[in-house]
């Protein structure tokens, strides 16, 4: 084989000796394939491999930059051998006429997009919400079975189980021949993702051509009442619409992938999720104690440890990708496990973090218009099982020094036994029956990062000003909490109401979180609570910390601006900078110096640098002068009320875009009122789909009624989680108190949560 990158000189061929070694079906990829590309993502992220006779690509960006554009790389390999099959294996299989066509996952676009939404209906959150109640009586009904046992392995018991009779409800397929299915699953993977030796591609041969065939009889049977209920079904009435869309080639391949894509998948994610949380006893103790958790533990283990590892595609003209260049027909496997692991995506991406907020970023579902579509039905069925089990058996545990597993192949990860025990005797259900009651229901869908909340414990409250409290949070069991950096704000959750207050003590101590918070007797009571209610010892939720007010250090000289309580960030912001050695000049304003926080801490390290205007002294804070002329390498960094910073806002009009930012105390106000609002398109490009939003429906809600999980954060337009990228339309209304005026104006992105737009726009998701 001549070198592929230089095309013949296999001498000067520039292929690593990591890249030449690459196996992946080697011990190191197949026991973790995000360690087995570590090297990749740090030197090479886009390789050649010739033992594969493929291009790797391992780095998160890279990954969903190829699956955002299905025409360049087209999904056509998608389901191809990857280990050729011999003649023999062959002949077996076409003594079964099998004939695996294009589906889903393998078809090139128009065909696809079009097919998709002729047969999306069934997986809408409201649709999916019926299966809920089979899922959890499955789950029940397996928990019973073993739980007097002590010990079980998950896999054989109910893992594989229970995915499948779900799948199988699902698609309208007879519950029967549940073993043989399982088999011929398996065969399917080894045959396509898989290095069967020659004597076993004639065995796994015979069991997909028996599979092919049991697909077509229970399509057949289908066929003669189609009325019936399940997806299939559903695809065939369908097909009387829109026959050349929905082709018998099609429906026959479909029948046959689907039944082992809707339920192995499942079922391995869901052992990986059981092994993943048992092995870090504290991560599985934290999700017994809260199950509020359980959604983003789930989505948390999917990045971590997904089922789905890769995905392959095949170049149809040359491209690049990063600065590697392809040429056409470059055959491409893409190590979705490692995006997973990519830390320029994802904060240190090795740790399992129950309260990571971008979990739902991960790449194990895909992205774009080939994400999975039964996305919403796995999460489901995990987040149930991981329900049931945390409550009904807290103490199990992972029986010690088990070896893991796999079943050798590209693509799909999951141990072929997962062996737990557990002491009878201490079941909870044995004292008291209300145990088997579900604690906790679940929305289909994304997780919200609302439920994310760590518990803290108020250690020390303190008055620092007329109407101001100061706050130090500590973890109740001594643990550090997170790190954070200056302009970054918590959300306390008060009876049930969160509340964001920025952080204000020294971020190299993070073993305390420093609030001060106003008593605003006008708001929604959360400051009430604190000054009234809060005592010292209580223990609270808390989310966060996030930084969307972030000092940029580059800079050579700063002004800093604060309005009575906007204080708190800005302090922060000036303890760092005197750390750092920078000039800056901090200016304070309010009404009298008994209602302005820190005054003595300021005076003792800012004195230099600080003008204070007490409003009851006659001085006013003159905005020209203290931020002076728009000079390169100046920042300006302001939080108040929305009076002074629109004033900051009108001063530094035709200034240099970037020099000045602010952070609101509060949304805008009545973010959405339907008497009002109009409706508006939105097509999202990487998906292929075109949404309507209606009057009394947000951008946000609307994507994830379409199943396009969009992360979000404050749904007040105050915290920038829920960007997305707008590349066409112009009219967008923006409502959130996050972009700047020129960000607005370059018109390429808009808070999902809150604004609008007047007409048709087009999204990149
Ligand atoms: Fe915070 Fe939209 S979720 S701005």
């Amino acid at each position: 084989m001549g070198c592929p990158v230089t095309g013949t000189a296999v001498e000067g061929c520039p292929v690593s000796h990591q890249a030449a070694e690459f196996d992946p079906f080697g011990s190191d990829y197949q026991l973790d394939p995000a360690e087995a590309l570590r090297w990749s993502r740090n030197q090479a992220p886009v390789f050649y491999s010739p033992k594969l006779d493929y291009w790797v690509i391992s780095r998160y960006n890279d990954i969903k930059a190829v699956f955002r554009d299905n025409i360049t790389f087209s999904p056509a390999i998608a389901l191809e051998k990857i280990t050729p099959v011999s003649q023999e294996a062959q002949d077996v299989l076409r003594g079964y006429d099998y004939a695996m066509n294009r589906t889903l996952v393998n078809e090139d676009e128009p065909q696809h997009t079009e097919r998709r939404r002729v047969l999306m209906e069934h997986f809408t959150p409201e649709n999916l919400e019926g299966h809920k109640p089979m899922v959890r009586r499955l789950t029940r009904e397996a928990l019973d079975r073993i739980i007097d046992q002590g010990d079980a392995d998950l896999v054989n018991e109910m893992l594989w189980e229970i995915p499948l009779t779900v799948a199988l409800h699902f698609l309208g397929v007879p519950e029967e021949d549940m073993d043989k299915l399982r088999e011929y699953s398996i065969a399917h993977t080894v045959n396509t993702w898989g290095r069967p030796s020659k004597d076993e591609q004639i065995k796994v041969a015979h069991a997909v051509g028996n599979f092919w065939q049991y697909a077509g009889k229970v399509l057949e049977k289908m066929r003669a009442s189609p009325d019936g209920p399940g997806w299939m079904r559903y695809a065939i009435r369908q097909q009387a619409s829109y026959p050349e869309v929905v082709t018998d080639s099609y429906l026959h391949s479909m029948m046959m992938a689907i039944i082992v894509a809707a339920h192995e998948t499942t079922a391995h994610a869901s052992a990986n999720m059981f092994r993943r949380l048992l092995e870090q006893r504290e991560l599985w103790e934290e999700v017994c104690r809260k199950p509020r958790l359980i959604p983003n533990a789930v989505e948390e283990c999917l990045r971590h440890t997904g089922s789905v590892v890769a995905w392959r595609r095949i170049t149809t003209r040359p491209a690049t990708i990063g600065d590697v260049q392809l040429p056409e027909g470059a055959r491409l496997l893409m190590v979705t496990a490692s995006g997973n692991h990519d830390e320029r995506h994802f904060e240190n991406p090795d740790e399992l973090d129950l309260y990571r907020d971008n979990a739902v970023d991960h790449l194990t579902f895909g992205y774009g218009s080939h994400q999975c579509m039964g996305k919403n039905i796995a999460r489901m069925e995990m987040r149930i099982f991981l329900e049931e089990f945390t409550r009904r058996l807290p103490h199990m545990e992972l029986v010690p020094r088990q070896q893991f597993t796999y079943l050798p192949n590209t693509s799909f990860r999951g141990p072929d036994h997962l062996w737990v025990h557990w002491d009878p005797a201490s079941n909870p259900e044995r004292r008291s029956d209300q145990v088997r009651e579900p604690r906790m229901d679940f929305d289909i869908g994304a997780p919200s990062v609302k439920d994310l909340a760590r518990t803290v414990r108020l250690a020390d409250k303190r008055v620092l000003a007329k109407d101001i409290v100061g706050l130090s949070l500590e973890d109740p069991h001594g643990r550090p909490l997170p790190n954070w950096t200056p302009g970054a704000h918590v959300e306390l959750l008060l009876d049930e109401m969160g509340r964001h207050y920025s952080l204000c003590g020294d971020p190299e101590h993070p073993e305390r979180l420093e609030l001060a918070v106003l008593r605003e007797p006008a708001s929604r009571g959360g400051s009430i609570y604190v000054h009234e209610r809060l005592q010292v010892g209580d223990e609270v939720g808390l989310r966060g910390p996030k930084n969307h007010f972030r000092l940029d250090e580059r800079a050579e000289e700063y002004v800093l601006i604060a309005g009575g309580i906007g204080i708190t960030p800005i302090i922060a912001m000036a303890d760092r900078l005197k750390r750092l050695g920078k000039p800056y000049t901090l200016h304070y304003a309010g009404r009298s110096r008994r209602t302005m926080a820190f005054l003595d801490r300021l005076a003792a390290e800012h004195g230099d640098c600080l003008h204070l205007y007490p409003s009851d002294e006659g001085a006013r804070l003159q905005i020209d002068a203290a931020i002076g002329e728009p000079t390169e390498g100046r920042q300006i960094y302001a939080c108040g009320p929305d009076r002074l910073l629109e004033a900051l806002e009108l001063a530094t009009d035709g200034w240099p875009a970037g020099m000045l930012h602010v952070e609101h105390f509060g949304a805008a106000g009545a973010l959405l009122d339907p008497s009002k609002e109009e409706a508006f398109e939105v097509v999202l490009e990487d998906s292929g789909l075109t949404v309507q939003v209606a009057p009394d429906q947000t951008l946000l809600e609307a994507l994830r009624a379409a199943g396009i999980d969009v992360a979000s954060d404050c749904e007040e337009g105050l915290c920038g989680t829920c960007e997305v990228t707008v590349t066409s339309g112009e009219d967008i209304d923006h409502r959130d108190r996050v972009l700047s005026r020129e960000e607005r104006g370059e018109g390429n992105r808009m808070m999902a949560c809150c604004s609008r737009a007047r007409g048709k726009i087009s999204l990149a998701l």
